[in-house]
């Protein structure tokens, strides 16, 4: 496995790769890697010739009071799991290196960032969508890989690559989740025994949810109070940010249940705040 930290050195190598006819996968990553990430990278393994994986904990996604000094990092135990896939390239930039001084140039996918998380996170999927458009470029790759469990980001990133024409396809892998249903999210290493059990209230939300849809609730209002019911009943989660049935496109909340819908939840326990949603075909 090769190691780079250089965006120039990153660019020269991929562009020797894609002229030798070699077809590069990217799975962008800010590390403390766990199953989910893991399967984004053996997705791509399977699915290209050249495989990089970049860990960049990207400080413009993080508002001033949220979690970027203490998100977790594990740059050794990241690099054994990477290199044990035999992933080809380990990209690793530096806050310097990708937003040296001066640097001024934003990416903003309006409307849809302003949804859902958006609300709660001004900014953060302006960030995301300046990283990765950075990161399209610097690797050129034939497909870049991202989880379901993101599922806004996923919808970002999809019409930032259509609106900017950037040539490659994305590829969105299902959500990887633990053994009782929790999402699998470098966040849950914030939890302590209690929360993480506590926790467990996302995924049975929305698999009420979407029991009680294929059983005939069609009504947006009745899914909505399920879901929050189900959360409200667990006194450790402090928040309900938003609980909800959505069109899966444009990310509005819907007045019909038809059609492909997406359920999803935000929530916070104590300092800890965690996201999950399921796609339902009704
Ligand atoms: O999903 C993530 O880990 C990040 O948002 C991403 C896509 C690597 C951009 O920093």
């Amino acid at each position: 496995m090769e190691l780079i930290r250089i965006p120039r050195i990153m660019q020269d190598t991929c562009r020797k790769h894609l002229q030798k006819g070699r077809s590069i996968g990217v799975v962008p990553t800010m590390g403390a890697l766990h199953e989910g990430h893991l399967s984004l990278i053996k997705r791509s393994r399977a699915e290209n010739d050249v495989t990089a994986v970049s860990i960049f904990v990207n400080p413009t996604q993080f508002g001033p009071a949220e979690d970027l000094g203490r998100y977790p990092r594990d740059i050794e135990g990241d690099s054994k799991k990477i290199r044990e896939l035999e992933a080809d390239i380990l990209f690793l930039p530096d806050d310097r290196i990708m937003y040296p001084p001066g640097f001024t140039t934003f990416i903003d996918v309006e409307k849809i960032s302003g949804k859902l998380c958006g609300e709660f996170r001004p900014g953060h999927f302006k960030g995301v969508a300046t990283v990765v458009s950075k990161l399209l470029n610097i690797v050129r790759p034939t497909r870049a890989y991202f989880g379901q469990k993101d599922f806004q980001q996923s919808v970002v990133i999809r019409r930032l690559v259509k609106d900017l024409n950037f040539d490659a396809e994305v590829v969105i892998c299902p959500t990887i989740r633990e053994h009782d249903g929790l999402a699998m999210s470098s966040r849950n290493a914030y939890l302590n025994p209690e929360q993480r059990h506590a926790a467990t209230a996302l995924f049975r939300c929305l698999t009420a949810a979407s029991q009680a849809i294929l059983a005939g609730m069609h009504y947006p209002a009745a899914v909505r109070e399920m879901m929050h019911a189900v959360l409200s009943r667990e006194p450790l989660i402090t928040a309900i940010e938003y609980a909800d049935v959505y069109d899966p496109e444009t990310l509005e909340a819907i007045d019909e249940i038809k059609g492909e819908v997406l359920l999803a939840v935000a929530a916070r326990l104590g300092s800890t705040r965690l996201i999950d949603n399921m796609l339902l075909n009704t």
